[in-house]
């Protein structure tokens, strides 16, 4: 609509604002234009104002996946919670899932199908609130962040905890709440960590403490090695008034299958430390590899470092591109053991089965402070885990002295009283734990089935045609 084309205009119509505004379209586009000013205003004054709150009334926590109190907090915040209320009802409510699960198998062995799974809820990815108490919100932000971190190939990961400025407090209850709930959990087990990629990572879920009365040495053996570990834990003045490192190296020698690891864990959870274990005969444990990883050591853990006999196989000097082969070098060893890769404040345990072929680099001391032979099983540790087994049956003992006379007869402990000339042999106490468990509350059956202990030799049939190994009938 325009005005009337008749109408002559005069200059008082052309000032006639009256006019202008009657005019709808113009009314129309002043009103937007007035609108969209008011609103670009609005919304400049919303995030100045947004961004002043943000910087004046709020508190932000970022909490990197690296830090232990990730998973505390993530575990604390999938706790149920009390939404009752109008607000908590529609505000809060964990929109994204996630679920972590871990399974077991029940029964090993007898039935490959029945595992028990273990799920965990946590807040997935992305923007969620929660009610902590009433009146108090906070706002999590869990995000992956694009770039990988390079060491691990894995997406970095970050929780944030947004609360307000006068909430602050509420904070050091979080952190508290979630480092207890994770001791709790952890209470009684062992957590046992291994190297994966770059990074010292849980292997599985905690384990049960296995209780160091289970692991059965000879006599006086754990005993002094026990002694010694608290001896040394309770002496840290000692090494620092005196400028010492203060660090123990363990060696622990002897055939497989004579409980070295078993005590290892053991003794860790007797102490309530955690094991951090690396394999030096597994392919990728380089000497860049081990010497980054013992700067990362999990808080409170021994260090284990099983079957060191494989670094003193690589002892090839670095090539000119910095590689010495898929494996630890015995120089990236003694490095990681007492060189500046070496961490202060340490426990470590060595094992291997082969002795004879460390070199004395290794063992002196200050690398290894005390070397212990686990050996074949004795008459003193056989009869001891007969009782642990039978003890509850055999009252009177006949049964485990029949048990003993039968190995000593079979020459097990490695002399036959009846025939001198009988081959000197030994069985291991992981042997006699597997007769023990098959024989579970049977010990007859146990004497019956002892010649089972015999260890068994392989022969090649033919050594110089395929190498193919069988075993004696
Ligand atoms: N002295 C022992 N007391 C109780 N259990 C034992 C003992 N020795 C071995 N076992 C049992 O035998 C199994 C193997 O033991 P473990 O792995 O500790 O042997 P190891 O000495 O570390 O062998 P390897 O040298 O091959 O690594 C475990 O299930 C453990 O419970
Ligand atoms: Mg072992």
């Amino acid at each position: 609509m325009s005005t009337d084309p008749q109408t002559p205009l005069t200059a008082g119509s052309i000032l006639n604002l009256d006019v202008l505004f009657n005019n709808p379209v113009f009314a129309g586009g002043m009103g937007l234009a007035g609108l969209g000013a008011a609103a670009a205003f609005g919304r400049r004054a919303a995030i100045r104002g947004a961004g002043l709150l943000k910087r004046q009334m709020l508190v932000n926590v970022e909490i990197s996946k690296r830090d232990p109190s990730y998973n505390w907090v993530l575990a604390w915040l999938a706790l149920p919670r009390d939404n009752t209320g109008f607000i908590a009802q529609r505000l809060t409510r964990l929109r994204n899932l996630s679920v972590s699960t871990t399974t077991k198998s029940i029964t090993p062995g007898k039935d490959e199908g029945s595992s028990h799974a273990d799920f965990r809820v946590q807040p997935g990815f992305g923007r969620h609130i929660i009610r902590h108490k009433p009146g108090v919100y906070i706002a999590v932000n869990r995000e992956k962040a694009s770039t990988t971190q390079t060491a691990t190939g894995e997406p970095h990961e970050t929780l944030t905890l947004t609360l307000l400025w006068p909430h602050r407090h509420v904070l050091g209850e979080i952190f508290t709440e979630a480092h207890q709930m994770a001791h709790r959990f952890h209470e009684g087990k062992t957590v046992v960590y291994t190297a994966k990629r770059m990074e010292w990572m849980p292997l599985g879920k905690p384990r049960l403490k296995r209780p160091l009365g289970s692991v059965i040495l000879d006599k006086g053996v754990k005993e002094s090695i026990v002694d010694d570990v608290k001896e040394f834990l309770a002496a840290q003045q000692w090494y620092t008034d005196r400028g010492v490192p203060y660090r123990r190296g363990y060696l622990l020698y002897g055939p497989p299958g004579t409980g070295k690891t078993s005590f290892i864990q053991a003794l860790a959870g007797e102490l309530d430390y955690s094991v951090a274990m690396i394999n030096l005969s597994e392919v990728g444990i380089t000497d860049d590899l081990l010497a980054h990883l013992l700067t990362q050591q999990p808080e409170k853990s021994i260090l284990v470092l099983e079957d060191v006999d494989a670094a003193l196989v690589n002892r090839r000097p670095r090539d000119s591109d910095g590689y010495s082969g898929g494996t630890v070098t015995f120089s990236g060893l003694l490095n990681a053991l007492d060189g500046l890769a070496a961490g202060e404040n340490r426990i470590a345990f060595l094992t291997t089965n082969h002795i004879d072929r460390l070199d004395p680099a290794l063992i002196r001391p200050g690398r290894v402070d005390m070397m212990m032979r686990i050996g074949e099983a004795t008459r003193h540790q056989a009869a001891e885990m007969w009782d642990r087994y039978y003890g509850d049956i055999d009252a009177d003992h006949s049964g485990r002295e029949r048990f003993l006379n039968r190995l000593d007869e079979l020459g097990l402990f490695g002399e036959n009283n009846q025939d001198p000339d009988a081959p000197k042999r030994h069985t291991s106490t992981a042997a006699i734990q597997g007769l023990f468990q098959f024989n579970k509350n049977d010990m007859e059956g146990a004497i019956k089935m002892a010649e089972g202990l015999i260890p068994r030799t392989f022969v090649a049939e033919n050594p110089s045609s395929d190498g193919s190994m069988k075993s004696p009938a």
